[in-house]
Parts: C-alpha cells; sequence; structure tokens
C-alpha cells in the first residue's frame, strides 16, 4: 500500500521526522539526500523511537540505547543503557529482558514532483 507521507520539506536534512496517523506510525529521514522510513517503534521493547537520537544514518533508541542503521534497519548496538546512561557491559542481558538483537523494519520511500510516499 503506497502512502503519501508528506512533502519534500517536510524531511530535511539529518533530521529524524516522526510520522503518525491512521494505521501508521513511521520514523524517516533524509540521509546523504535521501529519505528512509521504519516503523517507528523500537523492536527491544516496542517504544517509541520518535525522539531517538540520530547521527549520519544511526539511529539510537532514546530508552536503552540500541543503535540501527535507519538506511538499511541493520541493529549495529543491542541495549546499551538505561535514558541515555551507559551500562557496564555484563548487565546488558538483564536489561535486554531475554531479547535478542533484531532489525528495523524498513520500508520503501520514494519522493515524486515534491511529494513523499512510503510503500507499507
Ligand atoms: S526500547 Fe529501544 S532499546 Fe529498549
Amino acid at each position: 500500500m503506497r502512502v503519501k507521507i508528506g512533502t519534500s520539506a517536510d524531511f530535511p536534512a539529518d533530521t529524524l521526522v516522526t510520522v503518525s496517523g491512521e494505521n501508521i506510525n513511521l520514523v524517516a529521514a533524509r540521509v546523504s539526500g535521501k529519505i528512509y522510513a521504519a516503523y517507528g517503534l523500537c523492536p527491544h521493547l516496542n517504544l517509541s523511537l520518535g525522539r531517538g537520537k540520530l547521527e549520519g544514518s544511526t539511529l539510537t533508541c532514546p530508552w536503552h540505547g540500541s543503535q540501527f542503521d535507519l538506511t538499511t534497519g541493520k541493529n549495529l548496538d543491542w541495549v546499551r543503557g538505561i535514558g541515555g546512561a551507559r551500562l557496564p557491559e555484563w548487565s546488558r542481558g538483564l536489561v535486554a529482558l531475554g531479547k535478542e538483537p533484531m532489525p528495523l523494519t524498513t520500508y520503501p520511500v520514494s519522493e515524486e514532483a515534491g511529494e513523499v510516499f512510503v510503500e507499507l
């Protein structure tokens, strides 16, 4: 299903944007000129990625610091801390609550004549 999620101006460079509405919950950003989108809840505990930190293509979850490549969805690091504070390596398994590393679910994005669409 193809859904319009905004205009090109809604996605400035290197800025994480939350897209929500009826049956849609995404985070998206323009990275190196291209817009990428992923499901808006972290695969760790299904908490919102909307206040995540974007550095290049790396998106860091604001809750427990898992990191993902927004352009591919790949998990780069899993459960690094709590609320921005780093935890010792040995305690990561406790905070992970038994969840194994998982990627983000990503969706193809296209820009046409100044409008932005995602394929869900
Ligand atoms: S909810 Fe994202 S790392 Fe825990």
